[in-house]
């Protein structure tokens, strides 16, 4: 497995695949690899001939009171895990490579960026959206790998990749969850074991909500309320947001008709927020 730490190496290698009319997947990570990064670079394998993982913690979508300083990382582990799935090359740049002295070009797409994890993190968006179009232009990549589990972040990579023409297919993979319902997540680290318990709560309240619609309820309040007080159920936990929107372009919605994701975010204890969801096609 190739470990680059520059964007020319990436694109040497890069250059040499694609004379010899191989196909590229890429698996954008922030690093501490877990089992659902590891469903990703399963698939990429799988349906690609060289496979690319990035591990690069993204500082332009954290904003100011965020994570960033404390975001868990570990090269070492995530390369060994990488190398034995198959990757061809880990690319693990510093910010400084990404970023260069004077870069001030930023993508976005609006609206969708606005609702759900948009409001209470309001660059994040454009910061994803940002990197995500380097490593597209880096890794030259046929296909992109995203998974459920930031369903707002799949939606809006596919939306950007739709308006801007980028010549790449996005695959979205599905939620890979712990023996007992909780979505795996770097960020799971952060919960002590009483917390790690009690936030299974996200998955009991999302699984009845579920429940609910497909048995055909269509009223999104009512289905909002139970997941609500499902979770509220939980001293520990506090509801950022439980919505209810169209698949498509994330807007609310009154009644369920068309495709829909059902999305939570909720802190856990006093600083840990984790998001979970449900898609209805
Ligand atoms: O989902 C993530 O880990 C990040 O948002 C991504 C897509 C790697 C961009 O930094």
């Amino acid at each position: 497995m190739i470990k680059a730490t520059t964007i020319n190496e990436v694109k040497e290698n890069v250059r040499e695949w694609k004379r010899q009319g191989l196909t590229i997947g890429l698996v954008p990570t922030m690093g501490y690899l877990h089992e659902g990064h590891a469903s990703l670079i399963e698939r990429a394998r799988k349906e690609c001939d060289k496979v690319i993982v990035s591990d690069f913690v993204n500082p332009i979508q954290f904003g100011p009171k965020e994570d960033l300083a404390t975001y868990p990382r570990d090269f070492e582990a995530d390369c060994k895990l990488c190398e034995s799935l198959g990757t061809d090359l880990i690319f693990h740049p510093e910010p400084e490579e990404m970023y260069l002295d004077g870069f001030h070009s930023y993508v976005g797409v609006d609206t969708l960026s606005a609702e759900l994890c948009g409001k209470s993190r309001p660059i994040h968006f454009n910061g994803v959206c940002t990197v995500v179009s380097k490593l597209f232009n880096i890794s030259e990549a046929d296909k992109a790998y995203f998974g459920q589990k930031d369903a707002q972040q799949l939606a809006i990579v596919k939306r950007m990749v739709r308006d801007l023409n980028y010549n790449i297919d996005i695959v979205g993979c599905p939620i890979i969850r712990e023996d007992d319902g909780l979505a795996k997540s770097s960020r799971n680290i952060y919960l002590n074991s009483d917390e790690r318990k009690k936030a299974l709560i996200l998955h009991k309240a999302l699984t009845k909500g579920e429940e609910l619609v497909r048995e055909g309820e269509k009223d999104v309040k009512k289905v909002i309320k139970t997941i609500r007080d499902i979770i509220e159920s939980e001293p520990i936990a506090r509801v950022d947001y439980v919505e209810i929107v169209d698949w498509n372009e994330l807007q609310k919605i009154d009644k369920i008709e068309g495709p829909i994701l059902a999305a939570v975010a909720v802190y856990i204890g006093e600083k840990v927020r984790l998001i979970d969801n449900f898609v209805v096609e």
